[in-house]
């Protein structure tokens, strides 16, 4: 039998690898940036912290759970998403009562949601996101946001499209589920199962509905707005004026409601297509919640959050062409020439690594073009060759192999040659390519930086 992941799941190595942690990495430092700091829950939490944070009526709680029972008989689920635990954990361990608001926390890892495979939509895919809990201000929503936003351009991301939509209040949203309700009441014999069972528990769930026909009666409900509460209303205007102020560009589009039963009062999401045109959905999604953190049996705190789906974001990034800084190269391969200098050589690459350069060598004897074809397949920046002659006079032949140039080095001074290399790339801060010219080192872009 071959095995092969389970359907909805996917491994992730080498290219890949570096394209997650990459993305990872810089919505790490950018939330850094506005003073989040990590936070970590576990994978399996009792079905409970799910159902009563995303909500009962939310198809993530009622079809897309890994949900089952241990062996000690509780229900427990694979978190379908970060937020409900998040909220969870700060009340487990009283955080409100040692931080100061708001609680800012950020977070990172795999969720699992039993969806239907397809572009962009996996079983088990990583998200990354935030929670910002315990004040509730308009300012603070769109800083949120302005966090998500700048994180996208500074990846590359040109062309996203930001939606935007306010859910109102409770007040203003039990109104709309009742005038929700009357209407799809008379239609419901036309609708999906599924819409059945959303009538009962909370008719806004029915406006995600994806069956055509559902839709088209959906096209003529009663419309949020229509709902909204004054106060509710000011605020939103509020944020987009704060956003305004940020100078982040937005759409505000009245169908977006949002897949979870927490958001109150503002909800956005971030959208972005392929260069031919491809929709992997929505690559963030999130909003103000009101009342997550009582329902764990905190205090009455707002929030507001986001997250980000990863492998989304990197499909797409790949696509547009915007991983070209990603660097995974070997900094140095070394290449004994016979089993005779093996030690050396190895002792000579031990030293390399600890100056803090990777190194990789061979472990077979093979012909010197055989170990330029696999420091070519590791994408080594340098070739570093020592054969027995080269022992003797303690040197080594150090080949660059980008400018293909090759010279000889005293190991003595192989610290110094290598620092002076990589530091040169380094310093240059500069993100024009760089045309190397014999005698006149200098960059032609007009950086200060001097090649030698
Ligand atoms: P969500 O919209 O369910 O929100 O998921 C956030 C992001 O995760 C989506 O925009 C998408 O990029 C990614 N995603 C969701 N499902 C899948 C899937 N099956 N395969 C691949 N990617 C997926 C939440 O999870 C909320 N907890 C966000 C939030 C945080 N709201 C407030 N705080």
């Amino acid at each position: 039998m071959e095995f092969q992941p389970i359907k909805g799941t996917h491994d992730v190595f080498l290219k890949e690898m570096d394209e997650y942690h990459y993305v990872t990495a810089l919505f790490r430092a950018v939330s850094e940036l506005y003073g989040y700091r990590e936070i970590a829950t576990p994978t399996l939490e009792y079905t409970e912290v799910f159902s009563r944070g995303a909500g009962e009526s939310s198809d993530i709680v009622r079809k897309e759970m890994y949900t089952f029972l241990d062996k000690g008989n509780r229900s427990v689920t694979m978190r379908p998403e970060f937020t409900a635990g998040v909220m969870r954990a700060i009340v487990s361990n009283k955080l409100y009562a040692s931080m100061d608001a708001p609680l800012k926390f950020y977070y990172s890892g795999p969720a699992f949601r039993y969806e239907r495979p397809q572009l962009g939509r996996y079983r088990q895919f990583n998200q990354f996101g935030v929670e910002a809990v315990g004040t509730d201000s308009p300012y603070l929503d769109a800083e949120t946001i302005l966090l998500a936003v700048s994180a996208f351009s500074m990846l590359g991301f040109e062309d996203i499209s930001l939606k935007v939509n306010t859910l109102g209040d409770d007040a203003s949203r039990k109104k709309y589920r009742a005038a929700l309700k009357e209407y799809f009441a008379s239609h419901i014999d036309e609708m999906c199962e599924d819409c059945h069972a959303r009538l009962e528990l909370n008719p806004m769930r029915i406006l995600d509905c994806k069956v055509g026909k559902d839709q088209e009666i959906a096209s003529s409900a009663p419309k949020m707005k229509d709902y909204i509460s004054p106060e509710s209303d000011s605020r939103f205007y509020k944020t987009l004026s704060i956003l305004n102020k940020f100078g982040v560009k937005y759409e505000v589009d009245e169908s977006l409601v949002r897949g979870l039963d927490y958001y109150s009062e503002i909800v956005f999401e971030v959208h972005a297509k392929g260069k031919d045109g491809k929709d992997y959905g929505a690559l963030c999604g999130g909003g103000h919640y009101n009342g997550l953190v009582k329902e764990f049996g905190g205090p009455d705190y707002a929030g507001v959050g986001f997250a980000v789906g990863v492998e989304r974001i990197c499909s797409l990034m790949e696509e547009n062409g915007l991983f070209s800084d990603i660097d995974s190269e070997l900094d140095v391969y070394v290449m004994p020439i016979g089993e005779e200098v093996y030690e050396e050589a190895y002792s000579l690459a031990a030293n390399i690594r600890a100056l803090g350069y990777s190194v990789e060598t061979p472990f077979a004897n093979a012909k010197l073009s055989s170990y330029f074809k696999k420091a070519e397949r590791r994408n080594a920046h340098f070739a570093l060759i020592i054969g027995e002659d080269e022992l003797k006079r303690g040197v080594c032949q150090l080949k660059d192999l980008r400018k293909k140039e090759q010279r000889e080095v005293k190991i003595d001074e192989l610290e110094e040659t290598l620092d002076e290399a990589f530091g040169e790339e380094e310093s240059c801060s500069c993100q024009n390519e760089h045309e190397h010219e014999e005698g006149n080192g200098g960059c032609k872009c007009g950086c200060s930086h001097h090649h030698e």
